[in-house]
């Protein structure tokens, strides 16, 4: 579906139905002041369909990368390949901690069913280049922004999303399950779908904490 099938993002700005020269960059600014998380058990039908992912796709691989590496790559779990999922990482999580006492094993395994609750599960995988002048650092942080761009993409598009990782993200059974390599890391796991319910607003970082001045002492 997507094999050479990159959408040229300009392309994607004209055609978007809110697309105005004039007014774009305060519907960006406004879209990144509202966006909020959306619970992953609230997402559900529809999805976006296969145009929509290319586009989604598209914006979030337009990221920052030093050197053009490309340190990353991303897997897309969708329709039935879900359930199926869920089942082998079940079935990991349950080989790799048997003596899990029942009711945090319960618990794991209705995250795992929550995880791949939505239509679109996209996961984001940070794919490093060791032996080149890039640090690792800074291949790290470009996976980072491809899943930034991605929850802010899906939410132009009118759809919920959240950056989760969990134990999916961390677990070496889960990992293999997964297809990822011990090399890479996941850097997001993210649902994508319709919010049945807009989340609350959370509290938001004070910058009187967070910024400082630099000043010569
Ligand atoms: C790398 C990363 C991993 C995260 N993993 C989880 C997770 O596994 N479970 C979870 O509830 N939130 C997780 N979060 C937090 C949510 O993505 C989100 O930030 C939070 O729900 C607040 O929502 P907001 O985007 O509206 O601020 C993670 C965030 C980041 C950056």
């Amino acid at each position: 579906m997507l094999e050479n099938q990159n959408v040229d993002a300009n392309e994607i700005a004209r055609s978007s139905p809110s697309y105005d020269s004039n007014l774009s960059g305060q519907y960006v600014f406004d879209l990144l002041a509202r966006r909020r998380s959306a619970s992953p058990l609230r997402l559900g039908e529809p999805g976006p369909g296969p145009d929509e992912i290319r586009k989604l796709l598209t914006v979030a691989t337009r990221v920052p990368d030093h050197g053009m590496l490309e340190p990353w790559r991303i897997i897309l779990v969708q329709g039935s390949a879900r359930e199926k999922l869920s089942a082998r990482l079940s079935a990991a999580l349950l080989k790799t901690n048997p003596h899990q006492e029942a009711a945090s094993s319960d618990l794991a395994l209705r995250k795992i069913k929550t995880l791949l609750a939505a239509p679109l599960v996209v996961i984001v995988v940070s794919s490093v280049h060791p032996s080149v002048r890039i640090l690792e650092w800074e291949q790290v942080l470009s996976a980072g922004a491809v899943c930034m761009n991605l929850i802010i993409a899906a939410s132009a598009l009118g759809y919920g999303s959240t950056w989760l990782t969990g134990w999916t993200a961390y677990d070496p059974a889960a990992l293999r399950t997964l297809g990822v390599r011990t090399d890479e890391k996941v850097a997001g796991i993210i649902p994508i779908g319709t919010a049945s319910e807009a989340q609350q607003e959370r509290a938001r970082p004070s910058l009187q904490k967070r910024v400082t001045m630099w000043s010569a002492t």
